[in-house]
């Protein structure tokens, strides 16, 4: 028998004992109990049984619980790491609901899932849905089957399944699971360890990777972000003598270092102009093609897809011939745009980086990092925020190096608030949002 498993993997397999062929064949047309099976392979020992568990645990046997003809709950594997293993549930067990399941709905189906099982179970039933309400708080298997609106032996075998795709599991006297005591998960977040099941191949169901999900559907969004008001224009660095006068790149890299602290001066319009010249802005354009079907822009920064999905806003506190606000780095034209001019709004974004850092001394700048977050769910199915991520990363390095080669300052922030940004810029979070913030100033100590 050849088994080709979701993820596209072929196994032979070689049926050890008479009937087992034909019991797992029956199993490719619909669910049987294992009296049915054993009845296929009446003389095969514990062969069969082995066999059935080595499939469960490589995914590919869905196992289910009905009342009579009505399915309550389907499991299934949702990686080939998933490893379902029936269990045997005892009266006076205490059960409760895993931090690492998650209730959704899926097409037409509602669906739980298990990120630390690799597991997706279908729910079938209201009182499955009850089951798991009931299962926030740690709760006897008896009480459990009694309140659920079941028959005893239908409800046992639920909660059976529900523990064998790791959505619920037995807790200690404590009322505490085995992943809340472990260290492993016991330091893991929710939302952490969704994104990264969902942004690499293999840990969960869907595709990772180039899939133009809504090419035909929606429109990509242009390379470079719409220019709606007037720009000021930012002088243009000599790239030729900057090539001459520029630090060695050895020196730079070896420099580089986190500054916090500022001199109470102010940047030059030169200054900020090279800054933003020789970090962010566009190099070239390239319209879509057959095999790239989206517009994309060249700049000095890499970027996942060439997407540039990230816009520059600067929070502007001392710069000679720029007044104080929250400018939008306009890339193509290489200018601002005023966003705003209020001085509680320059205030929010900068006192929040600053409070992040412990900066003594106001930066001169504020960089905000936000992304326009369809330039890479248009063509990217799994990983489109994770790459994003991942292009504030290569953003930071660029603006750190070139701060370091100017003779400047400044410091990645990991933590800023969105929340100001939104309201300072009147974008939906949903459509763009600060990723990341970078201070940028004068060295105190230089
Ligand atoms: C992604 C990222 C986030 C960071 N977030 C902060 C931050 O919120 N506050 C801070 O003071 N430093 C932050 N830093 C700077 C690091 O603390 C710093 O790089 C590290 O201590 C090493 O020091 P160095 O940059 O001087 O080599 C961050 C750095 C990176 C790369």
């Amino acid at each position: 028998m050849l088994l080709t498993t979701p993820a596209g993997r072929s196994r032979l397999l070689r049926p050890s004992a008479p009937g087992v062929a034909d019991a797992l064949f029956s199993l490719a047309t619909g669910a049987r109990g294992d009296a049915e099976l054993t009845g296929l392979a009446p003389r095969a020992g514990d062969a069969l049984e082995r066999e059935l568990a080595a499939l469960l645990r490589q995914g590919v046997l869905n196992l289910r619980c009905a009342d009579g003809d009505r399915e309550l709950l389907r499991v299934g594997g949702t990686s080939e790491l998933a490893a379902i293993t029936p269990v045997r549930l005892r009266p006076g067990q205490r059960l409760r609901l895993s931090r690492f399941a998650c209730l959704r709905r899926l097409d037409e189906q509602l669906v739980v899932e298990s990120l630390t099982g690799h597991t997706r179970l279908v729910v079938g039933a209201p009182q499955v849905a009850t089951v798991l309400a009931r299962l926030a708080e740690p709760r006897d298997v008896g009480e459990l089957c009694a309140g659920a609106d079941l028959p005893a032996a239908v409800a046992l075998e639920l909660l059976e399944l529900l523990v064998a795709g790791g959505v619920a599991g037995a807790v200690d006297e404590t009322g505490r699971l085995q992943e809340d005591a472990d260290p492993v998960p016991g330091q893991r977040e929710f939302h952490d360890v969704l994104l990264h099941w969902h942004s690499r191949k293999g840990l969960a169901a869907g595709a990772v990777g180039t899939v133009y999900p809504f090419r035909g559907r929606f429109r990509p969004l242009p390379a470079v972000k719409p220019v709606l008001k007037p720009v000021i224009a930012l002088p243009r660095p000599d790239l030729a003598r900057l090539r001459k006068s520029d630090p060695p790149f050895a020196e730079v890299v070896e420099e580089r270092r986190s500054v916090r602290r500022f001199v109470r001066g102010s940047l030059t319009l030169d200054q900020l102009g090279e800054f933003l010249y020789r970090t962010a802005r566009v190099r070239g354009h390239t319209p879509a093609a057959e095999d790239m079907p989206y517009a994309r822009t060249n700049r000095p920064v890499p970027s996942a897809g060439a997407s540039q999905d990230l816009e520059l806003y600067l929070s502007v506190t001392r710069c000679r011939g720029l007044p104080s606000g929250v400018y939008h780095y306009e890339p193509a034209a290489h200018g601002l745009t005023l966003v705003t001019a209020e001085r509680d709004a320059v205030l929010a974004l900068v006192a929040d980086a600053c409070g992040s850092v412990g900066a003594a001394g106001v930066p001169q700048v504020v960089v905000t990092l936000a992304a326009r977050f369809n330039r890479m769910s248009w063509k990217y199915r799994g990983l489109s925020y994770a790459a994003t991520l991942k292009n504030v990363g290569v953003f930071y390095q660029a603006m750190y190096l070139a701060a370091t080669a100017m003779r400047l300052g400044g410091c990645a922030v990991g933590a800023g608030d969105s929340a100001a940004f939104a309201w300072i810029t009147g974008l939906d979070p949903l459509e763009e949002s600060s990723v990341g913030e970078f201070v940028l100033g004068i060295p105190l100590d230089r």
